[in-house]
């Protein structure tokens, strides 16, 4: 068994709250200590109702909490009494001056640092746990160390891979768990100190390490890789719906060469969630900033094609619906960036509502249990939106279903009852592939897959 350990976790959001719930729960002799600015987001890890939705995240935290993890708003406390400090606040796309809409806005991140700097009275390990631009631990280490006081801190990358949704478990039996570090007597102590509270848990073959660069790029591009699948699956659809190809079977086809593999190749309306644009967009931004045009120009036509499906996905339902939606009323099933979260950042149900209601339509949003954040993310948009958890209740009088979020109980609601609620012609618009066409168009609907020849009763 290894020593007891303090650990600090400053950020305490979808990253920070349930990988240091895991690291409580697999190392029951370390003392684990969450801190954030928001006094909110810290109430709600410290109530029954956790701020964020994943499954197994409650049972995990409350099994922990107050045991050997704590949250709480006191950073500088938390700085002062810990040794080993992860570092997982948010890194969005910068909204404003050089490289807006492009580079990684890093001042919530230069906070922290200093803050580290501030009230540290001993050396410590400090970990990037957020992703990063590559070269970060280069200004981390130029913050922190800039005081002569005797006090050292080394600096390591140890970027996050889960997946919203699936958290608890990638969380447990991670692929991989990558450690960067200086390649320094020191920077190898310190990766050591943090491979040892991995192996509580992780096999030792999978925790592996790398210079420091390669850790923090390495999660740029294993985004940008997944995000790229996407695209190209994406990309395809448009061109089986006009070939009257089926996208479904040609993913099966190409995703059993085993050198390409299955995975990730499901069609969509587009990938959304807090961080591929962001980390795609970064990846570009860095290398034009490094002189490198025709790579970037190749990575940014990932995004494009991601907005491209979306607006596709609108241009169909124009089309399909006799070239106007004004004054129709459109349910959406779905409204999270994917299912199993209750998280909607990027999600391109919110591009599909805008896009709805600048075409007139009156919205009705469903979703089982992202819409505390669809109404925050549509608050203020101009036109006619609703509510409504139950996807029955929702379809009732609306002229057309958009199915965004692949959750899967809509796999299981009684279509036949919901056709005979709606308008008619009635259309069902499948963004996820997810329902039995075949079996909508005998039940009475018009239906439009994605990547799939519609079938329609005209
Ligand atoms: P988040 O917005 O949910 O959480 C970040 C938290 O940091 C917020 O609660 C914010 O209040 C807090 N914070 C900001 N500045 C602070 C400061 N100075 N002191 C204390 N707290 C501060 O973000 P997230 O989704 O957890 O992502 C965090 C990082 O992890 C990002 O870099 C992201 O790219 C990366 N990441 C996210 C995921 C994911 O699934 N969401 C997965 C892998 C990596
Ligand atoms: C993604 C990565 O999978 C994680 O490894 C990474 O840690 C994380 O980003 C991050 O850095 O934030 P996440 O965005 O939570 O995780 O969820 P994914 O499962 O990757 O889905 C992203 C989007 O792609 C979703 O909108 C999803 O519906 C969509 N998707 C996914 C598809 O459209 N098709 C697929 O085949 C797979």
């Amino acid at each position: 068994m290894t020593s007891a350990k303090k650990i600090l976790c400053i950020g305490a959001g979808y990253v920070g709250g349930p990988t240091m719930a895991m690291i409580a729960s697999k190392c029951p002799r370390y003392r684990v200590t969450v801190v954030d600015i928001d006094p909110e987001r810290i109430a709600a890890w410290n109530s029954e109702e956790l701020p964020i939705y994943e499954p197994g995240l409650d049972q995990l935290v409350a099994a922990a909490r107050g045991r050997n993890l704590f949250f709480s708003t006191d950073i500088e406390a938390g700085i002062r009494e810990n040794d080993i400090i992860f570092v997982s606040v948010n890194t969005p796309t910068k909204a404003f001056g050089l490289g807006a809409g492009m580079a990684a806005d890093l001042q919530y991140w230069e906070k922290t640092a200093r803050q580290i700097l501030a009230f540290s009275e001993s050396s410590k390990i400090v970990i990037e746990k957020s992703t990063l631009p590559v070269k970060t631990a280069l200004a981390m280490e130029r913050i922190l160390n800039s005081r002569a006081n005797g006090v050292f801190f080394d600096v390591l990358s140890n970027p996050e891979f889960l997946a919203e949704g699936t958290a608890v478990r990638d969380l447990e039996q991670p692929d991989r768990i990558l450690i960067g570090s200086r390649e320094t007597e020191n920077g190898l102590k310190a990766r050591e100190t943090l491979a040892e509270i991995y192996a509580n848990w992780v096999p030792r073959e999978k925790i592996i390490t790398s210079n420091i660069w390669s850790s923090e790029l390495s999660k740029l591009v294993a985004n940008a890789f997944l995000a790229q699948r996407i695209s190209s699956i994406n990309a395809v659809s448009a061109l089986c719906e006009k070939a009257e190809a089926d996208v479904t079977e040609v993913a099966r086809a190409v995703g059993m060469d085993s050198r390409i593999g299955a995975k990730f190749l499901n069609a969509s309306i587009g990938f959304g969630g807090s961080c591929f644009k962001k980390d795609i967009l970064n990846l570009v931004y860095l290398c034009r900033n490094y002189g490198l045009e025709e790579v970037a120009d190749y990575w940014e036509s990932v995004v494009k094609i991601n907005d491209y499906q979306q607006e596709r996905f609108i241009r169909n339902m124009l089309g399909a619906m006799f070239n106007t939606l004004a004054g129709k009323r459109i349910c959406l099933w779905g409204f999270a960036f994917k299912a199993n979260t209750s998280d909607t950042r990027e999600s391109p149900a919110i591009f599909v509502t805008r896009r709805l209601l600048e075409e007139r339509a009156e919205v009705v949003v469903s979703d089982p249990k992202a819409l505390k954040n669809a109404r925050m993310d549509l608050a203020g948009a101009a036109g006619r939106i609703s509510y409504v958890e139950d996807p029955e209740r929702a379809a009732e009088g609306c002229h057309a279903i958009a199915l965004l979020t692949e959750w899967d109980l809509y796999r299981h609601l009684d279509l036949r009852k919901i056709f005979k609620t709606m308008e008619k012609p009635a259309f069902i618009f499948d963004g996820r592939n997810l329902l039995d066409h075949r079996r909508c168009f005998d039940i009475g609907f018009n239906v439009y897959p994605l990547g799939k020849p519609p079938l329609t009763h005209f």
